[in-house]
């Protein structure tokens, strides 16, 4: 095991009713008037958005609105976001979403709290924050885990770079995990969810350190358990038991327990954000279409980690392990079938030629100048030849 520093300072409230908490948690944490940062109106339709605003009403907070966040948010959304925050004298941040609006309002925490900095330094990193805006979170979806990462996804949509931030500042103060405020959800989104969380481990759990006991049990339980109640939170998203654990699995796969004395991966994740960047199509969904190619890219050398995966996570058995890795592969891929997620960049249904590959290879190594992953280390030439065979 590797040394590491783990700062999780999130606090957690879990469970059916705590939604009904926001009032008191945010006035807890001395927030006075609060921006409710919300997306394209699911948590108006639900009623959620209005139940929240009466928990703070009768805490005697004040709240200002900011909705119509879109997924794969855009920088210009969370300018706005800053400017309204600025004007109204927020002293509080609450999204009440997924990734895409708590993503959102990390950037507007950190850009009211630092007015004379474009937020968009701090992705590109010429600039670091270094204070921020009090945040707390009520999560609608388990997926992103953004509730308790330190990190927060923007895209600038002139430049078509979707690129994250990672940062100890991105840790929101409170997460409110209710699961019946995922009960809304389109089964297409908790599948896109259920494969997110689970390439949040896969993503560490497929690097180059082998020695990681502990670290590697819990992600591998982690997996277990997902494989085990997805399908059920996909086939009804009203079903608070699957929802529960899968919720729960979204936050532990993502706030860094899983990768804890290892060096994170994260090739797929990257491979994804240019696809999502390009098409516009759902994050979780975006991992999926690629991670089956990424595994057998990466195979050769690495053949004993993925048939311990396939026998841990998927009771898979056999003495041969090239044999048994890639069956775990094979089980991983039908699985994503199963809960209606594409394993190939063609099941994205988009129309996509040589030439959008070659921009999303120069995209994601950032012009050449930069490899991804660790368990096998891609450059460009890679990345390129990784999207043609996902084709
Ligand atoms: O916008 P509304 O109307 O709310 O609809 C949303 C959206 O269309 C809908 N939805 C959410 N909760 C709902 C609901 N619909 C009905 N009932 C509910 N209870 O779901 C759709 C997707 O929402 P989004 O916030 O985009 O989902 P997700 O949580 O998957 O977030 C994805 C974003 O997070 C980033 C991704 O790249 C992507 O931009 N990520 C953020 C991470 C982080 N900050 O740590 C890590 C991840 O790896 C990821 O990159
Ligand atoms: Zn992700």
């Amino acid at each position: 095991m590797r040394n590491f520093e783990w700062d999780n300072k999130t606090e957690v409230i879990f469970g059916c009713g705590t939604v009904a908490e926001a009032g008191r948690l945010v006035r807890r944490f001395g927030g006075s008037r609060v921006l409710l940062v919300y997306g394209g109106g699911s948590v108006i339709r639900s009623g959620l958005l209005d139940r929240v605003a009466a928990s703070l009403e009768a805490e005697g907070i004040s709240a200002v609105r900011f909705g119509g966040v879109q997924p794969n948010p855009r920088l210009q959304k969370a300018r706005e976001g800053v400017q309204l925050g600025l004007s109204e004298q927020v002293d509080f941040i609450l999204p009440v979403g997924g990734g895409s609006v708590i993503d959102t309002a990390k950037a507007i925490a950190h850009g009211i709290a630092n007015p004379d900095v474009d937020i968009w330094e701090y992705w590109k990193k010429t600039e670091t924050v270094a204070k921020t805006t009090k945040l707390g979170v009520i999560l609608t979806i388990p997926a992103a885990g953004s509730e308790t990462s330190n990190s927060a996804v923007l895209t600038n949509e002139e430049t078509g770079a979707k690129w994250g931030l990672s940062t100890v500042w991105n840790r929101p103060l409170f997460a409110i995990m209710d699961p019946d405020a995922a009960a809304t959800l389109p089964a297409y989104q908790v599948g896109c969810g259920v494969a997110d969380i689970m390439m949040h481990t896969l993503d560490r759990y497929f690097n180059a350190v082998f020695d990681n006991e502990l670290t590697d049990e819990l992600a591998e339980a982690l997996l277990r358990v997902v494989i085990r109640h997805g399908p059920a939170a996909v086939k009804n998203p009203a079903d608070s038991h699957a929802m529960s654990e899968v919720m729960w699995a979204g936050s532990l796969s993502h706030n860094g327990l899983t990768g804890l004395g290892g060096t994170v991966d994260f090739a797929v994740h990257q491979f994804g954000h240019e696809l999502s960047a390009r098409y516009d199509v759902a994050h979780g969904a975006s991992l999926a279409a690629v991670w089956g190619t990424w595994a057998r890219y990466v195979l050769e050398g690495n053949e004993h980690r993925f048939a311990r995966y396939a026998k841990n996570v998927w009771g898979l058995q056999g003495a041969d392990e090239a044999a048994l890795a890639m069956a775990g592969i094979g089980a991983t891929e039908e699985f994503f079938r199963s809960i209606g997620m594409p394993t190939s960049i063609g099941d994205l249904g988009k129309t996509v030629t040589e030439a959008d590959l070659m921009h999303m290879a120069e995209g994601c190594s950032r012009g050449h100048t930069r490899t991804v992953g660790r368990m096998r280390v891609l450059d460009h030439d890679d990345m390129l030849e990784i999207y043609r065979r996902a084709l």
